[in-house]
């Protein structure tokens, strides 16, 4: 997710039980014109491994260049997002824009997988709107072309991350391909996982907006389909300690003052349901500095203990 899936938040999420994580998406235009902050999008640590890049665009010879950019870092698999619902990428024939025209994603996907030794995946959606719902023909094509798996957002582009994802289009899917297909859309907990696995032959659940308000959804839901019971209990001291280090190592990865900044979107996820979370988190956001961000969040910590 842009802005999102950092590197600190997806070594957060792998130490919380992801199996595969994925970059933001890495615009393709910016790598090949050698931009330094699209290629710092790529780093990649070896902790977070199996790793995903994800990268975007529409032009063919940009995508092509961009993948072997990608190709660089070693990633596990390099994924081509033909998912993105928002304007400007689509305006640009980028993200979901690829939907409206199935032989240019075609040979747009054909020509990355000719260049890489490296598995490539596509994440895409059911269709463009509910009349042009294409993704079995798209899945089989993608397939015949040397994808090596395919993960769908059940909503098509016009419901952007609106209304309920339709995961029946999975198991049609699956029928149609061999290769492995993954689920995406509207699993928000454990719960969600393991109704996606008992709903659908899916061969993985992917989870975006859910790992925001939960990073301890990966264990959770690993819990809830081995065991049968959720033993991780998210009590406030797990909540806090893990929203300190994951900015410790926000901090390591950026500078100080950024890291802070930027962790102000991760408040709402990791004091949900606490005590006067919202006065906490307008505090948060008044400060800059690392000491004042754990001294009031071990303040509070202790306010919550005494209160129990
Ligand atoms: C803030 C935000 C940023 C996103 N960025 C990306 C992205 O870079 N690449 C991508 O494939 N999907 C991106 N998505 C879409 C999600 O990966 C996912 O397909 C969508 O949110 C539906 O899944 P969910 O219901 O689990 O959130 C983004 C979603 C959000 C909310």
């Amino acid at each position: 997710m842009e802005d999102i899936t950092d590197l600190s938040f997806r070594l957060t999420c792998k130490r919380l039980g992801a199996d595969f994580v994925f970059t933001e998406f890495v615009n393709a235009e910016g790598l090949v014109r050698n931009n330094i902050k699209t290629h710092r999008k790529m780093a990649i640590h070896p902790d977070e491994r199996p790793i995903g890049i994800q990268i975007y665009g529409n032009n063919i010879e940009s995508m092509v260049g961009a993948a072997k950019h990608a190709a660089e870092l070693k990633p596990d698999v390099i994924d081509i997002n033909a998912g993105c619902w928002v304007k400007n990428v689509v305006g640009c024939g980028a993200g979901a824009g690829l939907l409206k025209d199935p032989d240019y994603l075609e040979k747009l996907v054909l020509e990355v997988v000719k260049v890489t030794s490296i598995p490539v995946t596509v994440k895409t959606r059911i269709g463009w709107d509910n009349d042009s719902i294409l993704i079995l023909e798209i899945a089989e094509r993608l397939e015949t072309v040397g994808i090596a798996a395919l993960t769908v957002h059940c909503r098509t582009r016009s419901q952007a991350h609106r209304g309920e994802p339709d995961w029946s289009w999975i198991n049609k899917i699956k029928d149609v391909v061999s290769i492995p297909v993954f689920l995406n859309g509207g699993v928000f907990t454990p719960d969600d996982v393991k109704r996606a696995f008992q709903e659908t032959n899916a061969d993985g659940v992917m989870i975006a907006r859910g790992a925001i308000d939960n990073p301890w959804i990966f264990r959770q839901a690993r819990e809830l389909l081995t065991t049968g019971t959720i033993e991780t209990e998210i009590d406030p001291f797990l909540r806090i300690n893990t929203c300190l280090e994951h900015l410790r190592l926000a901090i390591e990865i950026k500078e100080e003052k950024r890291g802070v900044i930027e962790h102000r979107k991760f408040y709402t996820g990791y004091l949900k349901g606490l005590y006067n979370a919202s006065q906490i988190r307008n505090n948060l956001m008044k400060i800059t500095q690392y000491s004042e961000v754990e001294n009031l969040l071990l303040d509070y910590l202790e306010q919550l203990t005494v209160r129990k």
